[in-house]
């Protein structure tokens, strides 16, 4: 957890020669509403550090989130095909969760969007960190400026150039599959 304050710090420190802007567009939210997270998010665009892990989500026709009080269900449409993971995961002021030995860290950005979320991921295994950015949302497709926001945004972290999620692609139902032992 430290350390990726450390991390964040460090991204945020880039930006304080940059102009205001930046620091404003890299803000973690202080304190995570949980109200506001819950309910089904469509992945609208995403950053990723590791150009594996690029590759793999610039295959991905679409990405679901759905968020039930703490535990998170993840559709993913590859090939025509759904791949669902479930996960319980630890709110507070960070949204961690663990999975083998990947820690996962989510940390929530400030973003004019007001049904949008913008996160930060922190990965870590024992060898092995990485950082994807994600921009969500309740609507399926956006206005140009609120994905140049995210832009931007991504920009200030040092991140790769945004992959956009085509809106034209179906999302994968994830009514019903709240019982997570169909995913484990
Ligand atoms: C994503 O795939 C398209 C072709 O399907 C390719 O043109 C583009 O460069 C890829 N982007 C990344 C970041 O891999
Ligand atoms: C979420 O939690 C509330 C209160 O603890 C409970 O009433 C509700 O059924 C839960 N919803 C789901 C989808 O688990
Ligand atoms: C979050 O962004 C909004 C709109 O872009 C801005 O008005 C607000 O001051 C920002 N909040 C923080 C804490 O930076
Ligand atoms: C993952 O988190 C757990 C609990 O916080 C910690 O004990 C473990 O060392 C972490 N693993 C890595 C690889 O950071």
């Amino acid at each position: 957890m430290f350390a990726v304050f450390v991390t964040l710090l460090c991204l945020m420190s880039v930006g304080h020669s940059a102009p205001l802007v930046c620091e404003q567009l890299v803000k973690p939210l202080d304190q995570l509403d949980l109200q506001h997270l819950m309910g089904k998010w469509a992945v609208i665009a995403g950053s990723l550090k590791n150009s594996d892990s690029a590759q793999h989500f610039n295959r991905t026709d679409s990405v679901t989130v759905d968020i039930q009080n703490s535990t998170y269900i993840q559709a993913s449409r590859v090939d025509d095909t759904c791949q669902y993971r479930s996960h319980n995961f630890q709110g507070g002021n960070l949204l961690t969760l663990r999975e083998g030995n990947f820690n996962f860290t989510g940390t929530l950005l400030n973003t004019s969007c007001s049904d949008c979320l913008v996160m930060t991921l922190d990965l870590e295994t024992h060898n092995y960190k990485s950082v994807d950015v994600y921009f969500l949302s309740k609507r399926r497709q956006l206005e140009p400026k609120e994905v140049e926001e995210f832009t931007a945004q991504v920009e200030c972290l040092n991140m790769p150039p945004p992959i956009v999620m085509d809106p034209t692609k179906e999302l994968c139902p994830t009514e019903g599959s709240t019982d997570q032992r169909l995913f484990l």
